[in-house]
């Protein structure tokens, strides 16, 4: 039963041992080796996504060089990002993606340092995917080193997974704890201002609901 086993998270306190472990452990290559052309989330989340990022300006204007963390064949985005780079698992899967122009095949729980130059981007996202990292406080404090002091790293997700690939530490909590395990990410990368949480579809919405933490990349030298 999901109630018995609850950790107990609570904001600025570690993770308990097994939060990250998962269960299935073998190489994340194999298991997104199959080609997955489907959309993981219905419209009115995919709505809520691109309508989130048009709200933060992502990929608009001069913040149109984006990452798309954990990406596949479609990166939700309503307007084009001018550059936008796609890194995820499968290569025909990022290969079909329409809005990217460049793509990235690199496994994050097997090396969550980014193959970018500092200061690559000026925003990152990340869709529906955060839940699979292992090691998401070093993937956090890598993006706060490729995106640009004053770019956003915008985070979404539901309430839907591939169960044997997300971390226990999620399956074994409630949305709203979701919200509070991603800002800690935040928070414990150190790159990033007070994060943001915000549910983006509206309390009774019949849909999938969507949910949002995003932080702004800030350099010591500006804290
Ligand atoms: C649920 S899909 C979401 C895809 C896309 N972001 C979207 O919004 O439809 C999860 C994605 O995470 C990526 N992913 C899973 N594990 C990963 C890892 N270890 N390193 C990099 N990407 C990973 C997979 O390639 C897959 O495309």
């Amino acid at each position: 039963m999901r109630s018995l086993v609850r950790f107990q998270l609570a904001p600025h306190v570690d993770f308990p041992p097994g939060f990250f472990d998962r269960a299935d452990p073998s190489p994340d290559a194999a298991f997104y080796r199959p080609l997955r052309l489907v959309t993981h989330i219905d419209d009115g989340a995919i709505a809520a996504v691109g309508a989130l990022y048009d709200e933060l300006g992502v990929g608009i204007g001069g913040n149109c060089e984006v990452l798309d963390l954990m990406s596949s064949w479609v990166s939700h985005f309503n307007e084009t990002p001018r550059r936008l780079t796609v890194l995820g698992m499968n290569d025909d899967e990022l290969s079909a993606n329409p809005q990217a122009q460049t793509r990235v095949v690199h496994d994050l729980n097997v090396d969550p340092v980014l193959p970018f130059p500092d200061d690559s981007f000026d925003a990152a996202v990340c869709c529906v995917s955060v839940d699979y990292l292992v090691q998401p406080i070093e993937v956090f404090t890598d993006v706060a080193r490729v995106v640009r002091p004053g770019g956003q790293f915008v985070c979404t997700f539901s309430n839907r997974c591939f169960p044997t690939k997300a971390i226990r530490g999620w399956l074994y909590s409630s949305d709203a704890e979701h919200g509070e395990i991603v800002a800690e990410y935040f928070r414990r990368s150190g790159g990033f201002d007070e994060p943001v949480i915000e549910r983006r579809t509206p309390a009774g919405h019949l849909g999938d609901p969507l949910w949002a933490v995003w932080g702004t990349v800030v350099r010591l030298a500006d804290a």
